[in-house]
């Protein structure tokens, strides 16, 4: 089988001499959308931090585009195209929302950074209304849509998302999948956790299951959402 674009492969570490992931493998392709269930302290977003880098691993390799990074830093990795949003203090509440997303593309050196914070306010128009405002102001729903556009800025190949939907309403966090299956049809890949499971995994081209850091269930979106075992266990019937 063909090298997944972007792989988590066999992942095994922590935070300090005790393991949290115990042979963890997180993979996505190209422009598709990989997904990352399991129970409250899982390790869900220990692998996102594993594979970005904020994390040493005692064993495993990370792989993007067939390149061993296992080694690189996070901002190393940002530079070779990943972009991630954590799932707290992922925007800077005093600066306005233009700043924010102007922070985002602190790696580039271009002259197109404008651009593509024009692309970032026609796929998040409030933004763009609301530019000039303290991103601590504006709602939950529009500070992840900051988090994301700054992530964005560095215009990234993966898009590492951390529970991007968390503390939303239902109809924000629909919006919010809509955006985030419209960024995977421009190509760039996304990998995500989600607390929403069985909304996330109807997006999900892969779903993964975790639990206490190790592979649980690894299947498509739909074949996961179908599974009895993983309804019962992980989805609530
Ligand atoms: N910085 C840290 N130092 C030490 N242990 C940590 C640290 N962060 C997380 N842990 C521990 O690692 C385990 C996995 O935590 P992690 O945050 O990855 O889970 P999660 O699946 O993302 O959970 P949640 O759904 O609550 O976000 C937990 O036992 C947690 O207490
Ligand atoms: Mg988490």
């Amino acid at each position: 089988m063909a090298e997944p674009f972007l792989i988590g492969e066999a992942m095994t570490g922590g935070y300090g001499p005790v393991d949290i992931l115990h042979s963890c493998t997180i993979a996505v392709e190209k422009g598709e959308i990989a997904v990352i269930v399991g129970p409250n302290g899982a390790g869900k977003s220990t692998a996102m931090k594993a594979v970005f880098g904020m994390l040493n691993l005692r064993q495993g390799a990370v792989r993007l585009g067939g390149e061993d990074i296992t080694k690189l830093s996070p901002q190393a990795r940002v530079r070779k195209g990943m972009g991630f949003v954590p799932q707290t203090s992922n925007i800077f509440t005093s600066m306005t929302v233009e700043e924010n997303l102007e922070m985002g593309a602190f790696i580039r050196s271009d002259d197109t950074i404008a651009q593509t914070m024009e692309q970032v306010y026609d796929l998040f128009p409030i933004l763009r209304e609301k530019r000039h405002q303290p991103a601590g102001q504006l709602s939950g729903g529009q500070r992840q849509q900051v988090a994301v556009g700054r992530a964005l800025m560095t215009q990234p190949r993966v898009l590492m998302l951390d529970e991007p939907t968390a503390g939303v309403s239902p109809i924000v966090m629909d919006e919010l999948f809509d955006r985030i299956i419209e960024i995977a049809r421009t190509g760039i890949s996304i990998l995500m956790v989600e607390q929403n499971a069985r909304q996330a995994l109807e997006i999900a081209d892969k779903g993964y299951v975790l639990v206490q850091g190790s592979n649980r269930f690894t299947d498509t979106g739909k074949a996961l959402l179908a599974d009895p075992e993983v309804r019962k266990s992980f989805l609530g019937g």
